[in-house]
């Protein structure tokens, strides 16, 4: 990935986002139906569902967005993100209810995992090295060194998030399942590089990083 790319994309991210501003208090009284799956405090006690806790704003916004289209009771197939699990959910929130959401979950702390000795040699190396022989670029490029993200460039949080729920999101990228990475098909492109063992590897690592 070149770095005139990466910087279209940053210029795409910013100008795309139009945020109703978020109130964090606020969106605490929105999400207590989220926290029987997402925690109290946005740190998931159960693998497959995300951490939200400390993610971008903007990211979350963007996927609340997604899922709330991806989920109402007519759209179209390929729209938005589809989770079977929050079915109709967002279905009665306005846009300031969302960017409330986000800011709520943006600002609590997340926590950490841990990741399998046995993988941490190949999930760094190709964290932080990519597949160059195939143009796989690094993670490292758009998710950040610790894999703390990108916040103003909409590229998401991944330290400490669980490595089933990241197993689950690399092999819906590939397979097509997840299409909200936008018409450039960035993770789509990516994921389409990795074999199941990377996709563990990966996960798992990624899963320790903090
Ligand atoms: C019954 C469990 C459940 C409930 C309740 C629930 N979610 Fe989710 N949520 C999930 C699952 C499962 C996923 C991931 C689905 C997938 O792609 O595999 C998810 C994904 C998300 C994501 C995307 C995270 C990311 O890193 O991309 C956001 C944001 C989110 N949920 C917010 C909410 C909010 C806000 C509420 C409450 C209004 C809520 N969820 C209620 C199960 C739930
Ligand atoms: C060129 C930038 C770029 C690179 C390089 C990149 N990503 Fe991403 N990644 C993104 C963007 C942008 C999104 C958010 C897509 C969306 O809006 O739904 C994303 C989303 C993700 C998600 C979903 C996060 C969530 O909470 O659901 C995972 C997992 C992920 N990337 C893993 C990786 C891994 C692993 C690598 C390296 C093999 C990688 N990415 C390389 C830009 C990138």
């Amino acid at each position: 990935m070149n770095k005139v790319f990466v910087s279209l994309l940053l210029t795409l991210g910013v100008v795309t986002i139009t945020h109703a501003e978020g109130n964090p208090q606020a969106g605490k009284d929105k999400v207590v139906l989220c926290s029987a799956c997402h925690g109290m405090d946005g740190n998931s006690p159960a693998p497959n569902f995300p951490k939200l806790a400390g993610q971008g704003e903007g990211y979350l916004l963007k996927q609340l967005q997604d899922i709330q289209a991806g989920t109402a009771p007519n759209a179209a197939a390929g729209t938005g993100r589809k989770i079977l699990e929050m079915t109709g959910m967002l279905a009665n929130f306005n846009a300031q209810d969302l960017a409330d959401i986000a800011a709520f979950y943006a600002q609590q702390k997340p926590t950490t995992g841990f990741a399998d000795p046995n993988l941490v040699v190949s999930g760094e190396q190709l964290f932080r090295g990519g597949k160059l022989e195939q143009g796989m670029p690094a993670c490292t490029g758009c998710h950040g060194p610790n894999g703390s993200g990108n916040a103003p460039a909409l590229f998401p949080r991944l330290a400490g998030q669980h490595a089933t729920y990241l197993t689950k999101q690399l092999t819906d990228f590939r397979e097509g399942l997840r299409t909200n990475d936008g018409d450039a098909q960035i993770m789509r492109s990516i994921a389409a590089k990795l074999s199941n063992k990377d996709i563990e590897a990966l996960a798992s690592y990624i899963q320790g990083l903090h």
